[in-house]
């Protein structure tokens, strides 16, 4: 972010007065703020990688992919990796990025995806999850795409750490409710509205199971310590975001297929 850039938070009512989550406004100034920030470059993104592991020759798929900052990475250690975004102006960047063969497209989490059944040893969702009011249908949209067994890693923004916000910030939000705010994000000289979906910890671990995915790991980590020297505000270890690993069941007996 520069100095012009900055969030600020809305409402709590959905009363969004334009388009909400349209990344292509944003998406130069947001994509090159995530290059080099603490919580993008030095805590989510290492903390997938560390999450995935070993990924050489696996087939990956990256949900919300964004300018690809990630796929790269993935790409980079030995995976084949696709991603989709539901902004063609992020799209277009991760293409700069990734170059003319990748694959890319244009689709929607929480709607039909546009891949075979059983396609992918992994789907990666680096903070996309929290645009979606209901996660039962991007759930079994991933579940479909994955090969029984395969691994779903995510980061979403840490129930405890909104919660502990908005009581910060004066608002009597209920911990126990899924409810929609909305932020303004002004960045490179233009503004966006991003409506999140906050809910507790339950009632995501609720749509795992219902989806057919077992919990194989919670993750809270700590920053690159790197990036800890770098942003010297951070030295202390701080609560963002929150980060799953998911396996996919066997189809048969969970939803009787
Ligand atoms: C915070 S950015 C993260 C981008 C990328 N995953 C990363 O970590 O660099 C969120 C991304 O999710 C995308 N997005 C939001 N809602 C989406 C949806 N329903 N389906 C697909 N992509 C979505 C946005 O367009 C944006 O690129």
């Amino acid at each position: 972010m520069t100095s012009d850039d900055h969030r600020t938070h809305e409402s709590h009512t959905g009363a969004a007065t334009a388009t909400v989550n349209d990344y292509d406004s944003i998406a130069e100034a947001y994509s090159s703020g995530n290059e080099t920030s603490l919580v993008n470059a030095y805590y989510e993104r290492p903390a997938m990688l560390a999450l995935a592991g070993d990924v050489a020759g696996r087939r990956i798929l990256d949900a919300g992919c964004g300018s690809g900052p990630l796929f790269a990475a993935l790409r980079e250690r030995g995976a084949t990796v696709s991603g989709f975004d539901a902004s063609a102006g992020m799209l277009e960047l991760a293409r700069r990025r990734l170059g003319e063969d990748a694959d890319l497209r244009v689709a929607d989490l929480g709607s039909p995806l546009p891949y075979p059944d059983d396609s992918f040893d992994d789907v990666v969702a680096s903070l996309v999850f929290h645009y979606l009011e209901d996660w039962g249908p991007a759930l079994s949209e991933v579940r479909r795409v994955l090969k029984p067994g395969g691994r779903l890693i995510m980061s979403v923004d840490h129930p405890f750490a909104v919660h502990g916000s908005e009581y910060l910030a004066g608002n009597k939000t209920d911990y126990f409710a899924t409810y929609d705010r909305i932020e303004e994000w002004t960045m490179g000289g233009e503004t966006a509205q991003l409506r999140f979906w906050n809910r507790p910890l339950h009632a995501m671990t609720d749509a795992f199971t219902a989806a057919g995915f077992r919990i194989t790991v919670i993750s809270e980590p700590d920053a690159d310590p790197a990036g800890r020297d770098l942003f010297p505000d951070f030295k202390e270890r701080f609560l963002c975001f929150l980060f799953f690993v998911l396996q996919a069941d066997q189809r048969s007996g969970v939803l009787g297929a």
